[in-house]
């Protein structure tokens, strides 16, 4: 397992252990600990509503062309934006620190 960070709105970080095994995104790490993470299409990269701010991390994956399109259309998207359900959970990811971004 891993860990990941979620970033409240006043600074603190809550850790979440994250399993590298189960082949689990972030979105859905997110969701199983009761964060309020829509995920309205269930991690198909078309409705943004699993939107972070990446704080802190290591090596991300590249965006796909999917991920790369859904964020240049939404107006909150800033440099350091995902959508949480394209990253998948991995040792690299250990530390990550995000925010949940309010229209998701
Ligand atoms: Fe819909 Fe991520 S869950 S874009």
């Amino acid at each position: 397992t891993i860990n990941i960070y979620v970033e409240q709105d006043n600074g603190e970080r809550i850790a979440l252990e994250a399993p590298t095994d189960m082949g689990l995104s972030v979105m859905e790490v997110l969701k199983a600990n009761e964060f309020d993470v829509q995920a309205v299409c269930g991690g198909m990269a078309i409705c943004a509503t699993c939107h972070v701010e990446v704080l802190q991390s290591g090596e991300l994956p590249e965006m796909n062309d999917d991920e790369a399109y859904m964020l240049e259309t939404l107006p909150h998207a800033t440099e350091s934006s995902r959508l949480s359900c394209q990253l998948r959970v991995n040792p690299e990811l250990d530390g990550l620190v995000v925010r949940i971004m309010p229209e998701a």
